[in-house]
This record gives structure tokens, sequence and C-alpha cells, in this order.
């Protein structure tokens, strides 16, 4: 029986919380001889100590190891010269050295949330945001012109060989799953400014191409502006959108809110033979180390892993405890006596990882 090994950097602010409550509930799923989480130094509060935001170790294991869990990184003041946060550095510098091109991003309402959109409820709004996540406008970042003061450039950069890989990613997930909450139809929605600029012309020709090798995927298109207006009126039709890097990252904080936050909001950082999880959310500094945080979306981004996981090494076992994980955050939150705070409860961070133990456990018992 295979045993694999997690490259585990807990980050800054509440990231150390978020990955203990996440490393317990996982070890509670799946038993400590199957999964072992290697602590890695990196972060900003790293580098304030050694200069070092993303040590040439933790790289190492980053990418020689099965996977990695990240909890968050980043804090106030913590900047490189030219203004930029140095704590991004370290997750931005391991997606564009370890090629993770596709951001997944679900987005789904669970029963006993509440959504700011009152006509939506559990059920009613589940879908994926794959966000393009190596080029992009994100491929000038530390490369864009700065000019006497008086001018900066970045430039948008889209590759066919970048786009067709993240688009074919994206009709392979609307094939395996279940489809749109409103019509159950398997549907990619290609999100750009085609309208206006060449690059987004083209990427959208590009994922029209792929298209042609899904005949029973539905290819549908929305403005990066219109979509913003849809993904509050009508979330229930999307099923996947696949999204430039910018506009990815825009609109899945905004389809994050609709389902409850970022507290709730995992994230997979996929290549092809390395991935990268964790919350959606920073490392919110002004929460750090009063048991205050939502460890969720770092929880359920760990099911991801263990599905990423069970599919890569064909692990049966992997795969029951992914959906055992998710399956028991969705009772704890079905049940509403454990309701994390940033959902409008009182429950801590730690209490939050025993209430989704415990429903685990019982689980067990029921078997
Ligand atoms: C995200 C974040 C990052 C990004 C930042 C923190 C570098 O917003 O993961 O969505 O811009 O991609
Ligand atoms: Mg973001």
């Amino acid at each position: 029986m295979k045993s694999y090994r997690v490259a585990t950097i807990a980050g800054d602010g509440i990231g150390p919380e978020v990955t203990a409550a996440t490393l317990k509930v996982l070890t509670e799923a799946l038993g400590a001889s199957r999964i072992t989480f290697e602590d890695m130094p990196g972060g900003a509060g790293h580098y304030s100590r050694t200069g070092e935001v993303l040590p040439d170790d933790t790289f190492a294991a980053c990418r020689d190891m099965d996977a990695i869990l990240h909890g968050a990184a980043g804090l106030p003041g913590v900047n490189y010269p030219d203004g930029t946060e140095v704590g991004n550095d370290l997750h931005l510098r391991l997606r564009f050295r370890l090629d993770l091109y596709a951001n997944m991003r679900p987005i789904r309402l669970w029963p006993g949330v509440r959504s700011p959109l009152r006509d939506f409820d559990g059920g009613g709004i589940d879908y994926v945001v794959v966000r393009e996540n190596t080029e992009g406008l994100y491929a000038s970042r530390g490369a864009g012109v700065l000019l006497r003061g008086e001018m900066a450039t970045d430039t948008l950069v889209v590759t066919r060989k970048g786009t067709e890989r993240v688009a074919r990613f994206a009709f392979d997930l609307a094939q395996r799953r279940k489809g749109a909450p409103r019509d159950g139809r398997a549907r990619v929605t290609v999100c750009d400014k085609a309208n206006i600029l060449r690059s987004y012309a083209f990427f959208r020709a590009v994922c029209d191409e792929v298209h042609g090798d899904y005949p029973g995927v539905e290819i549908d298109y929305a403005y990066a502006d219109a979509i913003t207006v849809h993904m509050v009126k009508r979330p229930d039709f999307y099923d996947v959108i696949v999204a430039e890097n910018m506009f990815g990252d825009i609109i899945s904080d905004l389809g994050a809110a609709t389902v409850g936050g970022m507290g709730i909001s995992p994230s997979a950082e996929i290549g092809d033979s390395h991935a990268l999880f964790q919350g959606a959310h920073g490392s919110a500094p002004d929460i750090a180390g009063q048991d205050a945080a939502s460890p969720l979306a770092t929880i359920l981004s760990g099911a991801m892993m263990l599905h990423w996981l069970a599919d890569r090494h064909e692990d049966a076992d992997l795969r029951q405890a992914g959906d055992r994980v998710e399956a028991a955050v969705g009772r704890v939150l079905a049940k509403g006596d454990h309701v994390p705070r940033d959902l409008g409860g009182q429950t801590g961070c730690n209490a939050m990882a025993e209430a989704i133990c415990r429903a685990l456990s019982e689980e067990d018992k029921t078997k």
C-alpha cells in the first residue's frame, strides 16, 4: 500500500492554524500510516528572519514529494522595493516553477450555509472556475517596465499552448461533473474580453478549437464584465468557467462571496506532475493567533488533494477518504451547531476541525 508525503507550508497569519486543523481532519480520515505531512518553512515571516521567501529545501520538497499543502502567506509591511508583497511570492514562484497551469476554484453553496443571494439555497450554486495560472497578465509579474517614475507597463500574454491545456482541463472536468444545477447540462463558459482585445479573441478561438474534441459538452461565452452580473443573477446556469489569469482571479472571489465567502472556498493549483492545495483566502493577519479563522477552505482543499492523489495513483482509499471529508463537512454544516465566525457562528478554528473529526468517526461507527 502506497504512503504519501505532503510538503506542508503553513506560512503566515492564520496559515498555521488552518493547516493544523486540516492535518487533524485528513489524518482522521486516512490514518497516519498512509500520509505524512512534512513541515517546510516559507513565507513573509520566514523572509523577515532569513531573507528567503521560498528556501531551496522547501522548493525541493515541493518538487519531489507527492503534493503540496499550503496555509497562507503574507504579512503587512513585508514588501519588496518595487512595492509588491513578499508573501505572495511563495506560491507565485511555485505556480511558475512547477508549471501549475490550472487553478481550480469550486464555487459551491453547501446546505446549511446562507448565500447573500436570496433566491439560492444549498445545491443551487455549484460550478468551478478554472483559472489559467501561468500566463495572462501575470506573465509580466516582476518583468513590467517602470520608467523614470512616469510610466509603468505590464503585458498580457496569451499562448496557444497555455490556452489549449487549460481549456482541455476545463472540458475534461465538465465531462466528469454532473452538469449545471439549472439544467444538468455539461457546459464550459469561456470568460474573456474578445470583443475588445486580440489576445482575448485568440483565447476564445483556441477554446473553440479544443471544444471540437468534446461534442458532449456545451460551450458558452461571457465577457468578463457581463459575467459578474450573471454570477449574481443566474449562478445556477454555470458548470465550469474557464478564464485568463487576472479575470479568473477576480471572478473567483466574486463567486466565493455568493456561497459564503473566502473562508469556505478551496483551491487546487494543478500541473501535469505537481499540485498545490490551499484555501482561496489570504493570511488574515488581523485575526491570526486567535483561533478565530475558518479552516473549511483549507480542509476542503485537503479533500481536493486526496482526490487528485487518488486519480494520479489510482488509489481507491484516497478517493473514499476525500469523499468522506467532504461528506463530513456537509453534515456539520447542515446540522448547524458548529458554524465558523465568517459564516455568522461562534465556533473557533480548532473546534470546527474537531466537529468534522467527530462526524468522520461517527460515520465509522455506523458502518
Ligand atoms: C489568489 C491571490 C493571489 C493572486 C495573490 C495573493 C498573489 O489573490 O490566489 O487569488 O493574485 O493570484
Ligand atoms: Mg485572488
